[in-house]
């Protein structure tokens, strides 16, 4: 395998999340010497820039982060030198052989491997896809000196038969082992940490069971609304935009077995075994929600429907509270929630994993049972884990209370720059390290979970409940 030339494709290079998340990502890679020698980065889309223009667009949201000082703007120069811009149409493969006479001009063709993100709307990724294969860019998987490797965003599909025939279309191009379904929590440094917290702590492994457990509760919260992406977030709604997929995602992590290994596909097989134990929801499992004007740090914010983004009647949800019910000898009984919400008092992610509390306790018999234990696992912001235990209070009577066992990481790791998301899933593609993408039967679990009420509530046309802007009353 030839690891020092690869050139990677960004589809759909002018905008935001190729922007905002891609290029910086890469250039964090870069400026550490993570990426092979010789990689080479084409930016393709459909406006019209020169390469100079196209870099100074990118430039913006590029930080030294790793390596702050003098070689920051020696980096950033070295940077952007290797990269390149074309554009065209996504549905002509004419474009993408000009994009190929590009890359021959600019990089080692023949022998550099081809990455290609998809940073476009899931309407397009079949059309891109049938283009680039016609064109004759793809190289088969994993063959000879070359690989090329396409990398996807969710949304994938709005419901499990949307989702199948986005998987068909890619599949007339890529094989599954060439796609790269990213779910970028899954490369959140917390959320990687949840197998490390349930498989190498051997305390907890004897705990995590109904027997101890009585309830997992995963919460997101965000303080801003749709901020002008209505147009996709309506046509979605909150369940399909974090709990189909990120939400989900750490509920198997959280509850799934461990894995026989670390290997990819061990890891995938518990997850794919969890996911098909949840029973699918009904109606009544979920409540939804929509927020209407309120305020917010003294800003007075707009209700949803009035965004002009979104249509003025929408039914779409932007809160939702979901019980989930896992069917198996270690979780029966035992109920997890997500809840999820856009528009509320604060940016939150976290895990709540409450313990037993016991009315037979020694410590009953001083007036009051000592309340339950609880983990609580903060994904963002302020990464940390925190245990809360019970106490005694200092002082001659035994008097106890709560107390939490705090590991923040502003505290514990202040040396350490925690990664973006993508730096880690991105540098995973390269090294060809698939644990944290999603493979295709994970999907379609997920989707079967969440297809009939999606389905339920959009033919009955199910009125969300409706909460101010900037209030947790719904969750
Ligand atoms: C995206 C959703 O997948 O995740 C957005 O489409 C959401 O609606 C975002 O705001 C949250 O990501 P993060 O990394 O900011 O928590």
């Amino acid at each position: 395998m030839n690891n020092n030339d690869l050139n990677i494709v960004v589809l759909g290079a002018s905008g935001d999340l190729a922007r905002k998340k891609i290029f910086p990502s890469l250039f964090s890679l870069f400026c550490q010497g993570f990426l092979p020698k010789n990689s080479k980065f084409f930016g393709f889309s459909r406006s019209k820039y020169s390469h100079e223009e196209f870099r100074e667009k990118i430039t913006a949201d590029l930080t030294c982060r790793y390596t702050p000082g003098e070689s920051c703007a020696e980096n950033m120069q070295n940077f952007l030198d290797c990269c390149f811009y074309q554009n065209g149409n996504y549905d002509s493969s004419d474009a993408f052989l000009n994009l190929y006479e590009l890359m021959s001009e600019k990089s080692n063709v023949s022998k550099a491997s081809r990455l290609f993100y998809y940073a476009i709307p899931p309407s397009l990724f079949g059309v891109v896809a049938k283009s680039i294969g016609d064109s004759g860019l793809v190289l088969c998987g994993s063959c000879g000196e070359q690989w090329s490797r396409t990398v996807i965003e969710k949304p994938f599909g709005r419901d499990r038969a949307s989702s199948d025939r986005l998987t068909e279309e890619l599949s007339a191009v890529f094989i599954e082992e060439q796609i790269y379904r990213i779910d970028h929590y899954l490369g959140k440094e917390m959320v990687q940490n949840i197998q490390v917290t349930r498989f190498a702590n051997e305390i907890f492994k004897p705990l995590w069971r109904a027997q101890h457990i009585a309830r997992v509760d995963i919460v997101w919260g965000e303080d801003i609304g749709v901020e002008g992406r209505g147009g996709y977030f309506d046509d979605y709604g909150i369940i399909r935009d974090v709990v189909q997929n990120h939400l989900l995602q750490i509920l198997a992590l959280v509850a799934m077995d461990e894995p026989a290994s670390l290997a990819a596909n061990h890891i995938r097989d518990q997850k794919v075994k969890l996911l098909r134990s949840i029973k699918v929801l009904t109606p009544e499992d979920v409540v939804i929600g929509q927020y209407s004007a309120g305020v917010l740090n003294g800003r007075k914010v707009e209700a949803y429907r009035d965004d002009p983004t979104v249509a003025d009647d929408s039914l779409t949800p932007t809160f939702t509270k979901v019980q989930l019910t896992i069917d198996n000898d270690r979780w029966r009984g035992v109920p997890f929630t997500i809840s999820a919400g856009k528009g509320v008092a604060e940016k939150l992610s976290e895990i709540r994993i409450k313990f037993h509390a016991s009315d037979s306790n020694i410590f009953c018999s001083t007036g009051a049972c000592p309340p339950p234990n609880e983990l609580i696992i903060r994904i963002q912001p302020n990464e940390g884990i925190h245990l809360n235990i019970v106490n005694k209070k200092p002082g001659v009577k035994m008097d106890f209370h709560t107390e939490k066992l705090d590991l923040s990481y502003n505290k514990a790791y202040k040396e350490n720059i925690i990664p973006d998301a993508y730096e880690s899933l991105i540098l995973d593609v390269i090294r060809e390290e698939k644990a944290l993408f999603i493979r295709k039967d994970e999907l379609e679990a997920a989707w079967d979970i969440f297809t009939p009420v999606l389905h339920y509530l959009e033919e009955n046309k199910v009125e969300p409940k409706m909460y101010p802007f900037g209030t947790n009353g719904m969750m």
